[in-house]
């Protein structure tokens, strides 16, 4: 790789690496789409309904009434360990708090894993679609990566036996995925989980939305069939608040220190104060009170959301003007795809001039993307938001067919 020169009175010189970090598609959708007056199935976050403020105002007096000067001072980089063993307690499958890396966000899991695994050239293997921050923190290490063919299940046995040969690992979503909401089935995890065995195909596995199930747990993740060959990486985004810039990764022994190694070069340690802070808030049970709330709403919203879909577009619609969606079982995120010919991307301002917004999927592929695809939140807007929103994309859509 050449070092990227800047504009020519610019005295830096920037890493090669560089050039293969781009601003993420979706922030700039988000900032073409954030205008007053625009309703927004387009961002990812979480409700902040659900937010428990003041579970955090007393968790915060008590650590600071508690341990005021160790919770403000430098901490130990694995995190803090009351919470390293809430974790590890939390996991259904034997987890030693000294497996249990306290990171920040598990975004930085992402990053820290792409750090330690990844070389120029290496391949990855990803779905298809999968999780764009995933391809962000994976392409400065300049990876070869290869997308499996996926159906509504998750990857394909036949094409992960075809390109497994020499990857370094396979980066998985098992439940209500970012960004189409499908999970893999029991059946699926086992199957890939005994082929990624026989192959020796490690897995990264990234689990921030299998708690917000809707009518039924999901099946085990995958790391629990083979702990020292998967990494898995979880959130506390999505259960208690993405502001904390809190998650943690579960690591077989052989990936441990060098993760570590990676973490302290990172940022010493993620933030003592709001890791005591949440240890305090989760320490008798509430997660176990407060989740099935989350859960709740988010099921509501969903059924809001499909329904606004049915009225909109009814199933007798002409084919050339109506979508087509799923039903995730639990997340943030409900999959469409658009009329035949339709692509996202252009039909995306058009929309926005009805006062609706989205993300278009293209950008989830890493390789060739499904244009007619759109991923749509379902958990942020208001009942009467979603009705109009959806009402406007169904106007959006019929104009656009009709070239007007
Ligand atoms: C699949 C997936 N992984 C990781 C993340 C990063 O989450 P955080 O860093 O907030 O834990 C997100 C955030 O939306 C996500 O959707």
């Amino acid at each position: 790789m050449e070092p990227v020169t800047p504009a020519p009175a610019s005295p830096w010189t920037l890493a090669a690496r560089t050039a293969q970090m781009n601003p993420s598609l979706i922030r700039e959708i988000l900032k073409l789409t954030d205008r007053p007056g625009v309703i927004s199935f387009a961002g990812g976050l979480p409700s902040p309904a659900t937010f428990p403020v003041a579970e955090f105002e007393t968790a915060c007096a008590q650590v600071l009434r508690d341990a005021p000067q160790a919770a403000l001072q430098y901490a130990a980089s694995e995190g803090h360990g009351p919470l390293r063993e809430m974790v590890a307690a939390s996991l259904p499958w034997p987890v030693a708090p000294d497996q249990v890396l306290i990171t920040t966000g598990s975004q930085q899991g992402l990053d820290l894993a792409a750090k330690v695994l990844i070389d120029t050239d290496s391949k990855v293997l990803v779905e298809s679609p999968t999780y764009l921050g995933a391809l962000m923190a994976f392409a400065p290490m300049a990876p070869r990566i290869e997308s499996l063919a996926c159906d509504d299940q998750g990857p394909a046995l036949d094409d992960l036996r075809a390109k497994a040969a020499d990857a370094r690992f396979l980066y998985l979503l098992p439940n209500f995925q970012n960004p189409t909401g499908r999970s893999l089935s029991e059946a699926r995890r086992a199957e890939l989980s005994a082929e990624a065995m026989r192959l020796g195909l490690p897995l990264v596995e990234d689990n921030p939305y299998g708690d917000l199930w809707f009518d039924a747990p999901p099946p085990a993740p995958l790391t629990a069939r083979n702990p020292e060959g998967c990494l898995y990486l979880g959130s506390f985004s999505k259960v208690l608040a993405p502001g904390l810039r809190l998650g943690f990764l579960v690591a077989p022994k052989a990936l441990y220190p060098k993760l570590l190694q990676a973490k302290q070069a990172a940022d010493l340690h993620s933030p003592g104060f709001n890791q005591r802070v949440v240890a305090e808030v989760m320490k008798d049970g509430f997660l176990d009170r407060h989740v099935p709330a989350i859960r709740a709403r988010y099921k509501a919203q969903r059924d809001i959301m499909l329904a606004a879909l049915r009225r909109a577009f009814p199933a007798d619609a002409d084919p050339d003007t109506s979508l087509s969606w799923n039903t995730p079982a639990g997340g943030m995120f409900l999959w469409a795809r658009l009329p035949r010919q339709m692509d996202a991307m252009r039909l995306l301002p058009h929309a926005v001039a009805r006062g609706v917004a989205f993300v278009p999927g293209a950008p989830f592929y890493a390789g060739h993307g499904d244009a007619r695809a759109l991923r749509l939140s379902f958990v942020t807007a208001s009942a009467d938001e979603i009705e109009r929103g959806v009402a406007a994309l169904a106007d959006a859509i019929a104009a656009f067919a009709h070239g007007s």
